[in-house]
């Protein structure tokens, strides 16, 4: 598939939802953060905008589910027409399952690790997924300060994903930017998130298209 940019709309402006999304340009995706205030100190918004937001745009949407008991709730974002849904490997009570539910909902499946949660455990779970979603921040917040610690596991999650020979996509998440996407890109990600480096840029589409010159350079 090639390098992906997934502006999230963490960082936009919540009371005008649909003109942020139209004003992504060339985006792939749209990022959505689900929140729900337990598995992250932070609440933002749940299925009934991601609703909203599948009725107002054509673009591919990718929910990333930062909630607990996601084995109850991430099918739903499935149904509505999610393009991939992300649920978290430390919350989530049965994956395979839950990948199996969401795939057959028509969704990717998505399964994202914390900063401190190895890589390595989840190798048996490759044939079930469509994405690993890399932190590279602590979830629950826009804005943080990339942590450079996560970069070997990009590393390595690119060497699994290759020795399996399936075609999985490598995201990263959280202080991606016109600094640090090289970076990741070099250690092996396709699909890069970024809120505040989008949203806060004073043209969206414009940062979308430096950021995919930036890690298109590195792949
Ligand atoms: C953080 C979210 C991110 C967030 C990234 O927990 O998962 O998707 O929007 O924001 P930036 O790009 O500003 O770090
Ligand atoms: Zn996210």
């Amino acid at each position: 598939m090639g390098i992906q940019i997934a502006p999230s709309i963490l960082s936009a402006d919540f009371a005008n939802l649909e003109s942020e999304v139209d004003r992504l340009g060339d985006a792939d995706l749209v990022h959505v953060d689900v929140m729900d205030n337990h598995f992250v100190p932070n609440l933002t918004l749940g299925l009934p905008v991601v609703e909203a937001i599948l009725a107002r745009t054509e673009r591919r949407v990718d929910c990333h589910l930062m909630i607990d008991e996601p084995d109850r709730w991430a099918a739903g974002y499935a149904e509505a027409g999610a393009h991939n849904v992300t649920f978290h490997a430390e919350a989530a009570a049965a994956p395979v399952r839950l990948a199996r539910e969401l795939r057959r909902h028509g969704a990717r499946a998505g399964v994202g690790l914390k900063p401190a949660t190895p890589v390595e455990q989840f190798e048996d779970l490759l044939p079930e997924i469509d994405m690993l979603l890399v932190m590279t921040v602590e979830p629950g917040f826009g804005g943080q300060r990339f942590l450079d610690v996560c970069l070997p596991k990009i590393r390595r999650a690119r060497e699994l994903v290759t020795r399996s020979g399936m075609d999985i996509w490598i995201q990263v998440d959280g202080g991606v930017s016109d600094e640090t996407i090289e970076r990741c890109a070099d250690a092996g990600a396709d699909v890069f998130v970024a809120g505040s480096a989008v949203y806060g840029a004073e043209d969206a589409a414009a940062a979308v298209e430096d950021l995919r010159r930036l890690a298109a350079g590195h792949a």
